[in-house]
């Protein structure tokens, strides 16, 4: 793996975030449209996607929706050229978007085929097909970033967490099996580990978690931006924990 610059200037810059209607992903909108980026969000959910691009709209900056589904095959090329149409070229692509499978979770003998098939789906298949879609562009203009966003549970084999951890040990090997063929056409890759954080996903896990335990999402997303602005310490392809990074100069 080759060191690159990492910082991107934001101001201006086509981004794409998914999972954007709540969580990690509307904060990170929140904290991307603030710098400047042109933001693209996409959830399922018309209604909450719409009342976070209106919450941005109104104190941080430019965003726009698009309700589909990752998990959907054929929404991946809506998605990208709706974003490409509504803020020209996408810099920054960010796979935020995630689902548990059903919850209670589940033990691996008591887990539907199914299920796992969603999961994987929804967490890597879905991001595939989004880079897919993005990346040759990138590529032309010499310059993105791609984010994935992972989990502890990617590297710790808890139990009940099993179709949910597959799904994120994989997106952290995609993002580096990227980051190997695209070496050096100044399109960048990166896993990050959020930590806990405050939100449904969490709530929806760990249902009798101590929220005051948790981290606010927009203190994750915070430190993440920053990151992407201004470290330059890691090579393409590296996974790294938000807890790590440096919090906003
Ligand atoms: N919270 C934690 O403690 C924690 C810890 C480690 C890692 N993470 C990771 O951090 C990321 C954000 O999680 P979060 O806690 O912020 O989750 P969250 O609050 O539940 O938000 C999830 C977002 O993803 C959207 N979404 C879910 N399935 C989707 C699909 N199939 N297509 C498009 N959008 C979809 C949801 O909107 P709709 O339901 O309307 O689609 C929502 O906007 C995830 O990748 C998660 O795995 C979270």
């Amino acid at each position: 793996m080759r060191t690159l610059s990492w910082t991107m200037d934001i101001r201006g810059k086509g981004a794409v975030v998914t999972g954007g209607s709540r969580g990690l992903g509307a904060a990170l909108g929140s904290a991307l449209a603030a710098r400047g980026a042109r933001v693209v969000l996409v959830a399922r959910e018309a209604s909450p996607l719409e009342a976070t691009v209106k919450r941005i709209r109104a104190s941080e900056g430019e965003a726009h929706g698009l309700a589909e589904d990752i998990g959907d095959k054929t929404a991946i090329h809506r998605i990208a050229g709706a974003a490409a149409a509504l803020v020209g070229p996408i810099d920054l692509l960010v796979h935020n978007a995630s689902t548990l499978g059903p919850v209670p979770l589940r033990l691996l003998l008591d887990t539907d085929c199914e299920d796992l098939e969603r999961t994987l789906g929804v967490n890597v298949v879905g991001p595939f097909r989004l880079t897919k879609a993005l990346a040759g562009p990138m590529v032309l203009r010499g310059r993105g970033i791609v984010v994935h966003v992972s989990s502890d549970a990617a590297t710790s084999a808890y139990p009940r967490w099993g179709s949910y951890g597959v799904s994120k040990a994989a997106l952290d090997h995609l993002n580096r099996v990227w980051a190997a063929e695209l070496a050096g056409t100044g399109v960048r890759f990166v896993s990050i580990d959020p930590g806990e954080m405050n939100t449904r996903m969490h709530a929806d896990a760990v249902p009798d978690a101590d929220p005051a335990t948790l981290a606010d999402p927009s203190q994750v997303a915070a430190r993440i931006v920053s990151f992407l602005q201004h470290d330059d310490r890691l090579p393409s392809g590296a996974r790294v924990e938000a807890a790590s990074l440096e919090a906003e100069p």
